[in-house]
């Protein structure tokens, strides 16, 4: 998918650990394991969470790729070890069982990977789907993410995250498409909530839906918004349909375990507006360059960035795993059951928010290095200034 980068992880959920693979990052990067370690300690955190998150304090080691605290413009290597792994030693062993005690997952849970991933990898036991299948892979996105992110930050480019709804409760979310809204400062306050949420009082009321669908035994999903500022014009493409910057955030956060929609900009409300309320008119002045007052379209058009912020949203739909467990099929004897309750988190909107952001930022950083390419940062730094140079003699 990516154009330039590549990335790719591994590891399962109760497996000893976890890594991902980043290739592509030009050499002279300044980074640390500390700007990996503090994205991942906000993944881990939000309202609603399971017993799993209260186990796991993720760090990682950078194992390869970085020396004296710089990139070296060859491939870099995360690893982060699962410390639930002591509890999971023979259960996830890597070598023949020995005492084949440990009891089979027989139960697919609706909404899963689980029926389908046995049926289709021909396995009996559905923990080797579910181990791969689970959101903790999605640490080492966000990890990845924050090595974006580090890049990004040298060009001006900063990425922000916010909740818009969980379950019917939501904010009003116009603000998110007037360009003048200053987004380093709404996501503080996202950031001191604890659903991720800006404004105080909807914040409050989400927690109580939360506890709501807990004292049920049920789950809830919710809305994501992603605010990407200091893109200027030129990432992505008009000329070919996987070269589109919208195609390619739609691709990447859709990925995401239990995303099912991705909007750009006012996105399926649009469908119902006229075009007249929609478009985001273009203006001119000698001091500003081109300018819009709206930012309807979310900063791209014709699949380019335009020099607004880039605003997605993304909606995730509820936890599929209920402790008021669903009806199911047990796969060997093929009799009803329930489906298979495992510890699990009631509502995870707040995590999506930045593992959204995380690939939203590899998406990001894709597009900005096939653009503007460079093996070393000098490199990248002086042909992006030379973009810049030509822009602002248009
Ligand atoms: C951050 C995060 C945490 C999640 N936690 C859980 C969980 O605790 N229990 C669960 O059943 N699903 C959880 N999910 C959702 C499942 O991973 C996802 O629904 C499932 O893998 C099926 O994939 P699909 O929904 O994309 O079809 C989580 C998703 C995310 C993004």
């Amino acid at each position: 998918m990516f154009k330039r980068i590549r990335f790719l992880t591994a590891g399962e959920s109760h497996g000893k650990g976890l890594a991902c693979i980043l290739e592509g990052i030009p050499s002279g990067l300044n980074l640390k394991e500390d700007d990996i370690n503090s994205e991942l300690k906000r993944r881990q955190g939000g309202y609603g969470r399971g017993s799993r998150m209260k186990i796991e304090q993720d760090r990682v080691e950078i194992l390869s790729g970085v020396r004296w605290g710089k990139t070296l413009g060859s491939p870099i290597l995360l690893l982060l070890y699962n410390k639930d792994w002591v509890n999971w030693q023979e259960g996830m062993s890597v070598n023949e069982t020995l005492s084949g005690s440990i009891p089979l997952v027989t139960r697919p849970r609706p909404g899963h990977a689980d029926l389908s991933g046995a049926v289709k990898y021909n396995v009996k036991d559905i923990r080797n789907i579910l181990e791969r299948s689970s959101a903790r892979e999605t640490a080492m996105r966000v990890a990845g993410g924050a090595v974006a992110k580090v890049f990004l930050k040298n060009f001006g480019i900063s990425v922000y995250s916010m909740v818009i709804s969980i379950g019917s409760v939501r904010i009003d979310d116009a603000f998110i498409y007037d360009p003048y809204t200053n987004f380093e400062e709404i996501h503080k306050r996202a950031e001191n909530s604890p659903v991720r949420c800006p404004d105080e009082k909807t914040s409050d009321e989400m927690v109580r839906l939360i506890d709501t669908a807990i004292s049920k035994g049920d789950t809830l999903g919710g809305v994501f918004s992603v605010i990407v500022t200091g893109v200027g014009f030129g990432l992505g493409s008009h000329i070919q349909w996987d070269l589109r910057l919208d195609a390619r955030l739609a691709y990447t956060v859709m990925s995401i375990q239990a995303i099912k929609s991705v909007e750009i900009g006012k996105g399926m409300e649009m469908s119902r507006a006229f075009g007249s309320d929609v478009m985001d008119e273009i203006h001119y002045l000698d001091e500003k360059g081109f300018y819009r007052n709206t930012n309807f379209l979310g900063g791209i058009e014709g699949g380019i960035s335009n020099a607004m912020p880039i605003v997605l949203k993304a909606g995730m739909k509820p936890i599929p795993t209920l402790k008021k467990p669903l009806q199911s099929v047990d796969i060997r004897t093929k009799e009803t059951v329930k489906a298979t309750y495992e510890r699990s988190d009631a509502c995870a909107v707040p995590a999506a928010s930045v593992i959204g952001e995380a690939m939203v930022s590899l998406t990001i950083l894709d597009a900005f290095l096939e653009k503007f390419g460079g093996d070393s940062m000098d490199e990248t730094e002086r042909n992006y200034q030379g973009f810049l140079n030509q822009v602002s003699l248009f």
